[in-house]
């Protein structure tokens, strides 16, 4: 068995926490206090690629592999986990899931523009009542002929606002159940579209989260994303790989408060010592270190699963219980070591500490990734 990383691997690892330190890191406590992320941001991100890593590369994405991207999400998570949903929505729910089940058309038109940074998507599947419970749609698209009229609301979107492209799952047919669900790409600004105000949320507030309504929208019928009738299965592919992309960002959220933490501790000074020399901070950065390395590896299999063309059902759910579990415990114990300090904003884990807790939430919560587990290990 070969843990070694390649060399293109290193390098895109080291790239992404290069951007992170030099223009993730200045203006992180600003943009957490005002809700607020800055397009140009979002520009670099794209520039640099980072908003379509795995797309294919004739529309403009970096052909990367899984390990690749859950590098660079770990990296980009240890300073800003508001950044790295944006990337882990645009580049594993939307870019992957047109590239993958997206017509020829489809591709040119949208994913040429949202690998690029050009513009950005949102998934759009939770309602108020069909969160965990995703078969349960309210929302409606309506077969017209040539076209669908979509009404209903969706909530807890991320990106929301600042997005252009918009993956929104919608039921056909109520008595097919799951069956007669479809997904549709809506652009922003379609008549009867529009964006609610924006959640005010306990973490990742850099990234804006909103609610969406649909009042007879029009959709065309060549922005029918597969088969009449794919939409669920649509949703949970594409979730099932997105769960891999937020791991890696649990896995980050982890990583960063840890590194934080035996900073600190090695400079900190109490009872005559730096603080690392007391066996109740060395202890916590021992449990800290050897959980992270446990999540390190369910993340890394799960990345590896895809690429290799195996299931990654069980291993990305796998990976997503464990590394948010992670982040929650590791984060809690990095406020504990700096004490009073981890309590203010500019030592950042209290930041940290906050940002982790979403990653047991969306995506599926910890109890639907036990159900996508138990499931799958029962099952023979
Ligand atoms: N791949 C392919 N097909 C799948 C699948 C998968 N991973 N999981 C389920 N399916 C299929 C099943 O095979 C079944 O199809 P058939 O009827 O043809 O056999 C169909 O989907 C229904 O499956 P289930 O009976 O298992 O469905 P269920 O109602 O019991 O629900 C669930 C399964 C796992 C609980 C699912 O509802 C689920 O994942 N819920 C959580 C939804 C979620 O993650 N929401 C997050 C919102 S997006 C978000 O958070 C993005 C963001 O902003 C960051």
């Amino acid at each position: 068995m070969d843990f070694t990383l390649t060399e293109e691997h290193i390098m895109i690892r080291d790239a992404a926490r290069d951007f992170a330190k030099t223009e993730l890191l200045p203006g992180v406590i600003e943009r957490d206090e005002k809700q607020e992320f800055p397009k140009e941001l979002i520009k670099k991100m794209g520039d640099l690629g980072f908003l379509g890593m795995m797309a294919s590369p004739e529309y403009g994405g970096g052909g990367m592999d899984t390990v690749s991207y859950v590098l660079a999400m770990e990296e980009l998570s240890k300073i800003d986990a508001s950044a790295s949903v944006m990337v882990s929505v645009n580049n594993s729910l939307v870019c992957w899931g047109l590239d993958t089940f997206g017509t020829e058309e489809q591709k040119k038109k949208y994913l040429a523009k949202l690998t690029t940074g050009e513009k950005l998507g949102a998934f759009c599947l939770s309602e108020p009542e069909a969160g965990s419970d995703a078969t349960s749609q309210r929302t409606t698209a309506i077969d017209k002929g040539d076209h669908y009229v979509l009404n209903g609301t969706k909530n807890w979107i991320t990106n929301g606002s600042s997005a252009d492209f918009y993956l929104v799952i919608a039921q056909t047919d109520k008595e097919k159940k799951h069956k007669g669900i479809n997904a549709f790409i809506v652009e922003k600004g379609w008549e009867g579209f529009e964006v609610g105000p924006k959640e005010q949320k306990l973490g990742i507030r850099g990234s804006d989260t909103h609610s969406l309504n649909f009042n007879d929208v029009k959709v065309p019928k060549e922005n029918r994303i597969g088969e009449d009738g794919f939409g669920f299965k649509f949703a949970m592919k594409t979730l099932s790989g997105g769960r891999i992309g937020i791991a890696a960002q649990a896995l980050g959220i982890a990583s960063g408060a840890y590194e934080l933490a035996k900073t600190y501790s090695k400079q900190r000074k109490a009872f005559g010592t730096e603080i690392c020399n007391h066996q109740a901070i060395a202890f916590k950065l021992a449990d800290m270190h050897t959980q992270i390395e446990a999540a390190r590896h369910l993340v890394m299999k799960a990345a590896w699963d895809k690429d290799q063309g195996q299931n990654y059902d069980l291993s990305g759910a796998m990976a997503k219980l464990h590394a948010s579990q992670t982040a929650m415990d590791v984060t809690i114990e990095a406020v504990q070591v700096h004490g009073g300090n981890g309590y203010v904003k500019e030592y950042h884990v209290e930041r940290l500490m906050r940002d982790a807790k979403i990653t047991q939430i969306y995506e599926g919560t910890s109890e639907i990734q036990k159900i996508v587990i138990s499931r799958s290990i029962l099952k023979d």
